[in-house]
């Protein structure tokens, strides 16, 4: 059962005309959905890559897709809600069938260990996300979307949390050290570029240029994103001592900030 339903949100009660105007929100909101919507193929590919591991599949398949699916039916319901004139149909259409041809098994890790690891970076990437987005709702009185996106926060957390125990499962059969640990999550950082976000701009804002709309994300990331949290997260699967957690989480902060995560 989802911990939250999106039919018993309040979306009449957002005030349109207050945010309406507001074009990065439309931006972000919009990309978010799009790509929350389209976790139906994520979910085959990865019940394909997980065959044969019963908990895992079914998981996916029961709760992961679903939970995805209604992130991007409450996010949609949000763009329909704030920018009626906006055709979200027509927009993801475009979308899904430019995306859709990438999103292959290529993509995955080499073993079953490794891939939960990028899954984990994945699930950090989204829950930090729309921690920064409730945040950034907060901040502009908009408690409807502030809502929403703390709902969505806490199931990619959730996610998260269910990935790491699938890796320390299958790590128990790889073994990965901490430089193997350390060179899968950074290799799928870096792999996390804007090729989803840049073709959903792409239909989204058609004409538009992509480069000033990722220069206001980065100027969003500096007031709202969690990088505390982000490096906690993506250092867990390490299990380093605190001490030596603490020292290298500067680091690691200093490289999100250049990749502009
Ligand atoms: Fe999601
Ligand atoms: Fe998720």
């Amino acid at each position: 059962m989802a911990r939250w339903n999106y039919r018993e949100i309040e979306y009449g009660a957002i005030d349109v005309a207050k945010i309406q105007d507001n074009d990065f929100l439309f931006k972000v909101v919009a990309i978010a959905s799009f790509i929350e919507i389209t976790s139906d193929l994520y979910e085959k590919n990865l019940a394909e890559f997980y065959a044969g591991d019963e908990p895992i599949v079914s998981w996916l398949e029961s709760t992961w897709e679903p939970e995805e699916i209604q992130h991007g039916r409450a996010l949609r319901k949000y763009v329909r809600t704030v920018w009626p004139d906006f055709d979200w149909d027509k927009a993801y259409e475009g979308f899904r069938r430019e995306y859709g041809k990438l999103c292959t098994l290529d993509e995955f890790q080499p073993t079953r260990a490794r891939e939960m690891l990028a899954r984990m970076v994945v699930e950090t990437g989204t829950s930090t996300l729309y921690r920064a987005m409730t945040d950034y709702a907060k901040s502009i009185d908009e408690p409807i979307l502030a809502e929403i996106a703390h709902n969505i926060h806490k199931d990619e957390v959730y996610h998260y949390e269910e990935f790491d125990k699938g890796f320390e499962k299958y790590n128990e059969e790889e073994h990965l050290g901490r430089t193997e640990i350390t060179k899968v999550i950074y290799a799928r950082l870096k792999m996390a570029s804007d090729e989803d976000i840049f073709i959903a701009h792409k239909y989204i804002a058609p004409g538009e240029d992509f480069e000033s709309f990722k220069a206001q994300t980065k100027t969003f990331a500096k007031e709202f994103y969690p990088y505390k949290m982000a490096v906690k997260m993506l250092m867990h699967p390490l299990h380093l001592h605190r001490h030596v957690e603490n020292a290298t989480a500067s680091t690691i902060q200093g490289t999100l900030r250049v990749l502009g995560i």
